[in-house]
């Protein structure tokens, strides 16, 4: 177990940065996770050990050799050596079932004194609404040393919620509602992935965790959820707030700004010129209602040569943020 021990020290100091082998623990269930997983995995590398070298050790011993006979003696079996093997498996497999199980049922029963969000996942982006507020966010913005718990669900595929600095990870899925929780303790942002493969921009279903000072967290949300101002606090452009959009609301994952082609058209030169749509009509200068139009109902005129699968931003962008974007795209000449 020398090698173990090593190892385990060696991986041990490095859990506690963020580093090659896991991320931060940021969570109370982190360590707990983290234990079980080293315990699982030490157990592993002991046995693969145990049973390689045994197995090294045999083929070398009994290597056929000048003078020794190639048959044995016939082996009738072994009682002692077969309970030895399927009692101690066993009551390692019981150790690891209860320990999960002890663990799984601290993460899906939630405090009650939890601060309930809202997570909504769609093709291919996060919303996070605030339902006391009203306030509906492209990021998870919370207060430190405030339970937090998530009620999730899908507008259209399968994706799964997971937050690895946190050790909490769920499906969400169309038509039903999946929970988690979490205690974020220090002030520190936090990477959100989909874990589960939903379609072409899958890789960039990404969001943060904002944990914020309890004081800042009630500066945003009397700002309405909105991020504050730019350097100094000054107010800033529309275009520039609808670029930060683009990049936080998921537009980044299907349009790009450069004229390139991805799964939709891209919105350089999308403001202003002509188009031809899919169902023959065309627009001789697409203006500031064809925007509105498709970023509300995507179907309702959808570029020649690209797929309707664009999902409605209806409800997850306000008026202000709909015109932020439609200045942004109008810059993109
Ligand atoms: Cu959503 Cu992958």
């Amino acid at each position: 177990m020398n090698l173990g021990f090593a190892l385990g020290h060696l991986m041990a100091q490095a859990a506690n940065t963020a580093s090659w082998w896991k991320p931060i623990q940021a969570s109370a269930h982190a360590s707990s996770v983290d234990s079980l997983f080293n315990f699982i995995m030490y157990l592993c590398f002991f046995f693969f050990v145990l049973i390689i070298g045994a197995m090294i050790y045999f083929v070398v011993k009994y290597r056929r050799k000048e003078g020794v006979p190639i048959k044995t003696s016939p082996i009738k079996g072994n009682h002692t050596l077969e309970i030895v093997w399927s009692v101690i498996p066993g009551i390692l497999l019981v150790i690891m079932f209860a320990w999960g199980f002890k663990d799984w049922l601290a993460i899906a029963v939630v405090p009650a004194n939890a601060m309930e969000v809202r997570v909504t996942g769609q093709k291919w982006n996060w919303t996070f609404t605030y339902p006391k507020e009203g306030i509906v966010s492209p990021d998870l913005v919370v207060p430190a040393g405030q339970t937090i718990k998530l009620v999730m669900t899908s507008k259209d595929v399968l994706h799964s919620f997971y937050i690895p600095d946190f050790r909490i990870k769920r499906d969400v899925v169309p038509g039903r509602y999946s929970v988690l929780w979490f205690d974020p303790a220090e002030e520190a942002t936090h990477q959100i992935f989909c874990t589960e493969y939903c379609g072409t921009s899958h890789s960039n279903m990404l969001s943060k965790v904002k944990v914020l000072s309890s004081e800042k967290y009630e500066q945003w949300i009397a700002n309405g959820g909105e991020e504050e101002g730019g350097a100094g606090g000054k107010p800033i452009p529309l275009a520039e707030k609808g670029k930060k959009l683009y990049e936080s609301r998921g537009c980044v994952a299907c349009h790009s700004v450069d004229g390139t082609a991805k799964v939709g058209p891209s919105w350089k030169g999308a403001y202003g010129t002509a188009h031809k749509f899919a169902d023959g009509s065309s627009l001789a200068s697409t203006d500031e209602n064809y925007i509105r139009e498709s970023i509300l109902v995507p179907g309702a005129k959808v570029v020649a040569g690209y797929p309707n699968v664009m999902p409605s931003y209806q409800g997850q962008l306000n008026d202000k943020q709909i015109e932020s974007i439609i200045e942004y795209i109008k810059s993109l000449k």
